[in-house]
């Protein structure tokens, strides 16, 4: 019987492949880089089913490049990198990895939020510089975090996981998203404010909405200067949801007080003058990644190529 062919754009974890190789001829790039868009073209010409990333753009040339193609799996919950109208438009189905990243994306930016508030990176930093001296009274002084208001904004599975988590801090939760979540609520005790009064109050703001046009640059100057000046912004989502020049500016000014991100504005660059500053905490879109999840995750995708690649529908599919 001949196999199935596909293409995995990127080393993913073994399983994944091996689920795969049971019924597929795999092709996997062997090399650890993002493919040009180019050579993403040539390597989908004449696959059944197509195992992506986030890193990947499925454009329209690419999605005709793969004619006969019935699938592209993305390895994410995040499928902005994908023109899913153009996918539909000629019959390829897109699936995503919802649900299995949500408890530890939500760790991260509990990691963050502390990393930022108790200033560890640049403590951890004067240490290894053999700064330290002795205990001092002023020393890295940050801010409290149990009792403080926490702002979510996006009240989806991992804006849920993330206030669920602050139970264990006696944190008041506020929300916003585009209308009031009951789920939210029962699961958090967070009451629904609008945006402008979220970001007021809280002490620390987390982004957990998907990059969409209503979302593009959510948080900008405008918003950066309702905050608090001792308020913290995480942001764990995509980084076109902040404005990053504003914020660059907004950590100089101190118009608030630090910022955690996992995602910026062009991945994998960051704004200028971002990198100089001491109030930041900058990490390489490692939200998802601990062997667990991105293990789940792979597999996630390989079974939702697997259906699709028998003439099932994907249980994660995404298309309208
Ligand atoms: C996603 O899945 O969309 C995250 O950004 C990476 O895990």
């Amino acid at each position: 019987m001949t196999k199935w062919k596909v293409y995995v754009t990127r080393p993913v974890p073994q399983p994944a492949i091996d689920m795969l190789a049971e019924h597929c001829e795999v092709e996997v790039n062997p090399e650890d880089r993002v493919l040009s868009h180019e050579e993403l073209i040539e390597k989908v010409k004449g696959r059944d089913g197509i195992f992506c990333l986030l890193t990947d753009i499925i454009d329209a040339e690419v999605l005709d490049a793969a004619k006969g193609a019935k699938v592209f799996a993305n390895m994410a919950v995040g499928f902005n990198n994908i023109d899913v109208q153009a996918a539909t438009e000629r019959g390829i189905l897109i699936t995503n990895t919802p649900g299995v990243l949500t408890e530890a994306t939500a760790d991260m930016a509990w990691a963050l939020l502390f990393a930022v508030a108790r200033r560890i990176v640049e403590a951890d930093k004067y240490m290894r510089a053999g700064k330290y001296k002795a205990w001092g009274p002023l020393l890295f002084l940050g801010q409290e975090i149990t009792g403080k208001t926490l702002g979510v904004i996006g009240a989806g599975r991992i804006g849920t996981a993330f206030a669920r988590k602050a139970k264990g801090f006696n944190m008041r939760v506020l929300y916003n998203d585009v209308e009031p979540n009951p789920q939210f609520e029962a699961e958090t005790g967070g009451v629904f404010v609008d945006k402008d009064t979220l970001l007021r109050e809280a002490d620390f703001v987390s982004l957990h909405v998907p990059l969409l046009p209503s979302t593009y640059h959510l948080i900008g100057e405008r918003e950066l200067k309702l905050m608090k000046k001792t308020a913290i912004l995480i942001n764990t989502s995509r980084g076109p949801v902040v404005d990053e020049k504003a914020l660059v500016q907004a950590l100089k000014e101190g118009e608030i007080w630090g910022a955690g991100l996992d995602v910026f504005e062009n991945e994998p660059e960051m704004a200028p003058g971002l990198a100089e500053l001491d109030n930041v905490v900058v990490c390489p879109h490692i939200a998802s990644a601990t062997w667990d999840t991105r293990i789940a995750m792979a597999t996630m995708a390989a079974r939702n190529l697997l259906a699709a690649l028998r003439g099932e529908l994907p249980p994660q599919c995404v298309n309208p």
